[in-house]
Order: C-alpha cells, then structure tokens, then sequence
C-alpha cells in the first residue's frame, strides 16, 4: 500500500493552522521527539494524548517507559492536586520533609520489606543519568577502583559517566567519551546473536595478563531496552551475581527503563531471584510523570559522607507525593488484575506474529514487546521498515518508538493501567501496518 496516498483517508493528517514556529526559531536542533511525531500535544489521558488540532494518538510509547501508570492517572492526581491544595512544599532540598517520610515509608513498605531488600535509599538529581552517576561513584568510592564493565548495546544516560559505559557510538562521540575506564562485554544477546558474556568476563578476571583490572563494579540493564529489548534470562542474570559476588566486584543493575512493574514484576531482576548490590531507578517511580531518581545501596556500601555528592534538585516533593500514591496503586489487586490482563493479551499478540513465519522476531517480557524488523533478509532494509511502521502507525493515531542498533526494533511500551479497548485498538493499528510495510 502506498502509505502517502493512504494517510489521506485517516482524517489524521495535522491541519493547516498547526504551528510548530517558535520552536523551529527558537528550540535547538537536538529536539528529537517532536521531529517524529510532529503534533502539538496540549492534554493526556490513560493511555490517549490529544493534540491541539484534534488529533488523537493512542501512548505505546509513554515518555520513554516514565508514564507506566499511564497520563494524568487519577489517584495519583487527586494525592497531588490536593497536596498543591494545602501548600505542601514545592521545594526542600533534602531536608526531612513530610513528603519524603510518607514515601520512604511506602516504598519501604510496599516493594523493599517484601522482597526481603534491606536497601539504604538516595535521591539524586531529578534525571535517570544522575542516578546512575551517582552509583557509578559510589561503587568507586567504596572499592577504591576505577574500572567499570558495561555490555553492548546498553544505555545508562547521556552525562559523561553514564555515557562511558553506554555503548551506541553517536552519544559517546557527541559527549566526547573515550575510555573511561570502562570494558564492554557483548550483552547475553544482540543482533549477532548470542555470547557467553559470563565465560568472558571470568577469562578476563584470571588471567593475570588480560590486561583488565577487577572493576569497580558491572553495570547491566535486567532487559536491554535501548539497544532492542533483550530481556537477560534468569540463569545469565544468577551467574553473573554468582560472578561478580566471587571476585568482590559490585553489581549495578539499571533498572531505570525497565523497572517499576514494566516487566510486571516491580523490579526487572526479580525473575531470577538476585539482590543486586545497587540499583538505580527513575522514570515511572513517581508514577506521574514528575522528575525522581533514586539509587538503592546495600546497607554496608553506604559510605557516602555528608553533602559528598548533593545538588538542588534532589528529591522532588510533588514527586514524593506522586510516588507514594503509585505504591498504594502497586498493593491494589484490581491494579494487579488489569496488569495481568494486559500482559496477557500483549503476550498473545505476540504469538500471532511469531506465528506468521516471516523474517520479523519478537522479543520482551511482561508490558514491554520489541518487534524487530531487521533480522530478516539481510536486506539491511530493517530500520527503513522499522520507520515505514511508526510513521504508518503515527498516521493512523499510534505513537510507537523505535530502538536497537540502527533504529530497526518497533519499541512497545503501553500503560500497564491501559484500557484492553485501547490496547488493541493500537494492535490493530500494529497488525495492518505490519501488513503494510
Ligand atoms: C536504562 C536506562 N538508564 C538510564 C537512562 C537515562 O535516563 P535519563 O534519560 O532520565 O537521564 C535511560 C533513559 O532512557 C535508560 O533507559
């Protein structure tokens, strides 16, 4: 189908009076998103974004993984609304607030007690990157070590630390990253397949000449989100513990994408049943959209002195707010009934395309599928696909991200709260334009 000539019949095309003006004047050239899905967005409801000129886009894409409870949820913006209500601080840098008590008691109750986690808890700057400096510090600071170990494909953020053991080129060069200090080791799988990551890194940590010293610390993502959904498996994630715990070296797991019930368990790594020794989060833990990071130590690695790492902008009280609610919605059944519900069905979806044959793979866990389109022919046609879907899909109300090396991987990510009419409404949209393109 020629996807021009059919776009004319979706009554989605933006009309005339859209103005992207001032910011194609002002904005600088790095805006991404907004090159992609060029609409102006002006109210968000569950799973629906409404544009100014009254369009509607179903969410699979959900600010990058950080609106898993979907836009504008209701309980958490009562909790808000009514915090704003009654001038609860804005602002408190990292005093003791009621905010920050109400949160930690929450999160303490709802997701650390219960997975027998004894984690000490801290609030860096409002972004995923600072989380993962901040624990890219400490593992130094603590081991006295400088060296860090990082897979392919992983992405930990865009400030110089994070970008060191982030592997696409293109964000490296653009932060002017070199070494750092830093080994990658291919991931468990990629696009050329799969590798014994594990075999590697302890050939690496033996033999006195590998010429790497023992890290600091590996950092690893439970599933690769980034670099083209690969979900690690649960044996690959226990001996990589088992690893790490043998040589004294520190386990990070990113859990910024991945975590906050996106694989349907609260954190990625609970598959296969490990403590990490830190783990960083961010994204959807406000479960509202509102900036909050966190980096979540073993107790003993706290050995960060007063004001040692610090900033304004740590721990954002509506956030808090936003984010305590969000652990009420976590111990709700009916919260965990829709969850199951959705997965259920996504992960049908996904059996009817790995059912049609073809050169297209399916990969993801839980509220994350990953559709990947260009291991097919070896055409090196997969990312133009990738691109002729999400363009299709935009067209006819979709918003779809793509990822993987080269742009080749259709990213799902719908609102774990999402209405089952909606979500397959967007897996209509999914299955005709696979069709198409
Ligand atoms: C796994 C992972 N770590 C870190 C980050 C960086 O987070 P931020 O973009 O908020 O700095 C991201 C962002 O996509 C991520 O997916």
């Amino acid at each position: 189908m020629d996807i021009a000539e059919d776009t004319a019949t979706t009554g989605q095309e933006p009309l005339p009076e859209t103005d992207f003006k001032i910011f194609e004047e002002l904005e600088s050239e790095v805006r991404l998103y907004c090159r992609t899905f060029p609409a102006v967005f002006e109210r968000a409801k569950g799973a629906e974004l409404f544009a100014e000129d009254g369009r509607t886009f179903i969410d699979f894409f959900c600010g990058a993984g950080t609106l898993n409870y979907g836009h504008n949820n209701d309980f958490i913006k009562a909790r808000v609304a009514d915090y704003l209500a009654a001038d609860g601080l804005a602002h408190g840098l990292d005093m003791y607030t009621v905010a920050k008590r109400d949160f930690l008691t929450a999160f303490a109750e709802t997701v650390l007690r219960p997975r027998g986690l004894d984690y000490k808890a801290q609030f860096t700057g409002p972004t995923g990157t600072d989380a993962v400096e901040a624990a890219l510090k400490l593992a130094r600071k603590r081991t006295g070590r400088s060296g860090l170990v990082a897979f392919t494909g992983a992405y930990h953020g865009m400030s110089r630390g994070s970008l060191a053991v982030t592997g696409n080129r293109r964000a490296r060069r653009a932060g002017g990253v070199a070494g750092q200090d830093v080994t990658f080791v291919p991931y468990e799988d990629g696009p050329q397949g799969g590798f014994d990551s594990i075999g590697f890194l302890e050939r690496l940590l033996t033999d006195p000449s590998s010429g790497v010293e023992v890290p600091a610390a590996v950092i690893v993502e439970p599933m690769q989100m980034e670099g083209g959904v690969y979900p690690a498996g649960a044996d690959w994630l226990r001996a990589l513990r088992e690893l790490t715990e043998r040589h004294g070296i520190l386990l990070i797991l990113d859990e910024i994408q991945a975590g906050c019930g996106r694989s349907g368990r609260f954190f990625c790594f609970e598959h296969a049943g490990i403590t990490p020794d830190v783990v960083t989060l961010s994204k959807s833990l406000s479960g509202y959209g509102l900036p909050l990071s966190m980096v979540l130590f073993k107790r003993e690695l706290d050995v960060w002195e007063p004001g040692e790492h610090t900033g304004t902008f740590r721990g954002n009280q509506l956030a808090f707010v936003a984010a305590t609610a969000a652990c009420e919605l976590w111990r709700q059944d009916t919260f965990h009934a829709r969850l199951a519900a959705s997965i259920d069905r996504l992960e049908r979806f996904r059996a009817e395309l790995d059912a049609q044959g073809g050169d297209l793979v399916t990969r993801g866990s839980g509220m994350a599928l990953g559709i990947d389109l260009g291991s097919g022919s070896g055409s090196g046609s997969g990312p133009l696909r990738a691109e002729r879907l999400q363009q299709y899909a935009f067209d006819r109300g979709l918003i779809v991200e793509l990822c993987g090396r080269r742009g080749e991987v259709v990213k799902l990510l719908p609102p774990l709260t999402i209405d089952p009419a909606v979500l397959d409404r967007g897996l209509d949209v999914l299955r005709q334009g696979l069709r198409s393109v």
